[in-house]
């Protein structure tokens, strides 16, 4: 059995009262932004929601992060990290949200760990979705979106950077690298469910638009 056709079996049943909505994407594609759109006009129209973030979310992943960050580390290791930053912010924060029947929005998951360290980073796909099975139990995505931008542009939008975020040691990889990782989540459409491409080359409302239009046939 193929690697996508375990995902696809492991991601079907789910009692979870909440909805679990997944942004994700290459570096300098806005995601972040996007977001906080999304999350401001669900509660606009009073949804219960929780916006979180990976790696971090919780003090003892936000540290991991720091780890993360801070070291040139093996992609073994690096994929168990991030796994265990997950792992606490599933636990502490997706489980209870979800549980209370609240939208969960959340700023990358397990699909980054698939894309940069087993498609791109050599870890294997097969194997960091085996890890990630473990770490994540039944929160499994509602709906995911990959918002997808020409690498050249995302790298450009890094460098021009104005936010108080600290760019970290993926964003200062080459164009060959870049291109891999968004090739790597395009390649998820046919691996798991309900994973919808929506283009980040259009004005912030635009993409926001198109990911509200997705995300309400979840709600
Ligand atoms: P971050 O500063 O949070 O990026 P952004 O603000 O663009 O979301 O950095 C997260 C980095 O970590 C990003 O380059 C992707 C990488 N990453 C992984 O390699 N594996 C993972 O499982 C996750 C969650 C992130």
């Amino acid at each position: 059995m193929k690697g996508g056709d375990v995902s696809k079996m492991f991601f079907t049943n789910t009692d979870k009262k909440g909805r679990l909505i997944c942004i994700v994407g290459p570096d300098g594609v806005g995601k972040t932004s996007v977001i906080k759109e999304i999350h401001s006009f669900l509660q606009k129209n009073h949804f219960k929601t929780m916006l979180t973030r990976e790696p971090g979310g919780v003090p003892a992943s936000e540290d991991i992060r720091n780890i993360i960050f801070k070291y040139d580390i093996d992609p073994i290791t690096e994929c168990l990290l991030f796994a265990s930053a997950r792992r606490e912010n599933v636990v502490k924060n997706l489980m209870p949200a979800l549980n209370e029947g609240k939208i969960v929005l959340l700023d990358r998951y397990f699909h980054c760990s698939l894309v940069y360290q087993g498609i791109v980073g050599g870890v294997g796909y097969d194997k960091v979705f085996e890890i990630n099975k473990l770490v994540i139990e039944n929160c499994m995505p509602d709906v995911t979106i990959i918002l997808d931008l020409d690498s050249e542009i995302a790298m450009k939008r890094i460098c021009n950077n104005n936010s108080d975020r600290v760019n970290n040691r993926f964003d200062t990889m080459d164009k060959d690298y870049h291109e891999k990782i968004r090739m790597g989540y395009l390649s998820l459409k046919d691996k798991l469910p309900n994973v919808y491409v929506v283009n980040a080359n259009q004005s912030l409302n635009k993409v926001v638009n198109d990911c509200l239009f997705i995300i309400e046939r979840f709600l």
